[in-house]
């Protein structure tokens, strides 16, 4: 018998806990792993919160495919990449037409499309789900951006709604256009995550190394800053993080903990995808980059030798001043951001609403924040505009800029590095400058290619008769 809503593979830390909030939400579903410890794990895990009644466990994909009422909506959550090919493939002997995989993985947007170009003339919809918040998320209310089969996600709509999270008890879940678009914008919402972590921690450099601070005093500028217009999750497991204490040792955490930051790829992802539509992302790049740099220890220990431990001249730096450049390096990050999306949106034809993107992003999310709250509301006016010109932004950075330029300019001369919060300051006064000096690039550029250059009222493949350098 077919009495299963939805159905579920990949009982791991996501997968279950995604399965329990389904369930808790009043919907049936249907079960399966490919390991049947997990299976019974998940089983006892259901039963102790009282949800056995709404979950099914299959030990046998057939089954587990029969379980589920059609057109059937299945969930898959395995690790991204071959293993998502495999477990379609697998699918694919059990399922009818109108049926649906919803893959709710990290994946790969372009992998995404390329499986629902393949599933698509055998009557499968699938849809590529980014689903945001991490563990307690999924178990709780993340935040679900769609993308991929129209049709079938309107059969799945009703369970996904039910389990986003709600801002002001609207729904963070959203479709957002076909093919690989829900990965996509999933992807950029991990490469802002990126750069807000980024800022955050080139922040704490200069709190910890020349304000002097402690752990638990950075904690309380965290905790501070977390009730003004920094307010976000971002800020607050920041605070979170600071105060904690190492058990054993009774040492702040936070200074046990190696400085090299793992990476699984989301944030490159984006930075590629930027860089291949021209779409300058140099927030996103920078706080990839400075995952890659820290990971470089061994190599950083040997250049500190030969350079010697970096000045840390003392510097004029406020707190004020650190919270408005955080402020500042975001907006510029999330103008790159959204810029990425408008341009993936135009590329694709996927019509990517950008308003309802920061709409879906204000809860359940890593990323979520206040400040979202702000952004939505600007987009809801209209138009896709670069954030730097959008009139509510404009007045926050008019404000904010002088000491993002401050801190940057403090960090240079005291050697801290600022990979994010300078790329962010470079982009702001590259963007908002009339006159560059690109002219300079296109004389070079035709002196030794002949590649032409613009002179306004002239013409634009012109060239300039230039000396020879040879033998010189
Ligand atoms: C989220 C997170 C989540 C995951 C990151 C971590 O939105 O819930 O982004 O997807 O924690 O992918 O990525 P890194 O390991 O690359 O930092």
């Amino acid at each position: 018998m077919s009495t299963a809503d939805i159905g579920l593979i990949g009982l791991a830390v996501m997968g279950s806990n995604l399965a329990l909030n389904i369930a808790e939400k009043g919907y049936t579903i249907a079960v399966h792993n490919r390991s049947s410890g997990r299976i019974d794990e998940f089983v006892a895990e259901a039963k102790k919160e009282g949800l056995d009644g709404k979950t099914i466990a299959k030990y046998e994909l057939a089954d587990f495919v029969a379980a589920v009422k059609r057109p059937r909506s299945i969930i898959i959550m395995v690790k991204a990449g071959q293993p998502v090919d495999d477990m379609i493939e697998q699918l694919l002997p059990h399922l009818e037409q109108g049926d649906a995989i919803i893959e709710c993985g990290n994946s790969l947007f372009t992998d995404t499309q390329r499986r629902f170009d393949y599933l698509k003339p055998k009557g499968i919809g699938y849809l590529g789900v980014g689903v945001s918040g991490g563990e307690e998320g999924a178990r709780h209310g993340p935040s679900i951006m769609v993308g991929g089969s129209k049709a079938q996600w309107h059969n799945a709509e009703p369970v996904l709604t039910a389990i986003a999270a709600k801002f002001n008890g609207e729904p963070c879940v959203a479709y957002l256009g076909e093919g690989g678009a829900g990965h996509f914008v999933k992807t950029i919402h991990n490469g802002i995550e990126y750069g807000d972590m980024q800022m955050i921690a080139e922040v704490y450099g200069v709190m910890r190394d020349g304000l002097g601070m402690n752990p638990t005093a950075c904690a309380e500028v965290f905790k501070a800053w977390n009730k003004g217009p920094l307010n976000s999750y971002l800020i607050e497991i920041t605070g979170h993080v600071l105060a904690a204490v190492d058990e054993p040792t009774g040492k702040p955490l936070v200074e046990l903990i190696l400085d090299k930051a793992g990476q699984k790829g989301t944030g490159v992802w984006s930075a590629i995808a930027a860089q291949q539509m021209g779409v300058p992302a140099t927030a996103i790049e920078g706080a990839v980059a400075a995952r890659s740099i820290s990971s470089r220890k061994d190599e950083r220990v040997a250049a500190e030798g030969i350079y010697g431990k970096p000045s840390r001249a003392k510097t004029d730096v406020t707190l004020a001043d650190l919270e408005k450049a955080l402020l500042a390096g975001k907006i510029v990050s999330y103008a790159q951001g959204f810029a990425v999306i408008a341009k993936a949106s135009e590329e694709n034809g996927w019509n990517l609403p950008l308003a309802t993107i920061a709409k879906i992003w204000r809860a359940g999310c890593i990323i979520r924040s206040r400040f979202l709250d702000q952004m939505s509301a600007a987009y809801e006016k209209g138009g896709n505009a670069n954030l730097l010109v959008v009139p509510d932004f404009v007045a926050i950075m008019k404000d904010s800029h002088p000491s993002l330029r401050k801190v940057v300019a403090a960090a240079a001369v005291g050697e801290f590095p600022m990979i994010c919060l300078s790329a962010a300051l470079s982009y702001f006064d590259s963007y908002r400058q009339a006159q560059g000096t690109a002219n300079l690039i296109q004389g070079q550029r035709d002196f030794f290619g002949a590649h032409g250059f613009e002179i306004v009222g002239r013409g634009s493949d012109l060239h300039g008769t230039w000396p020879s350098t040879l033998g010189k």
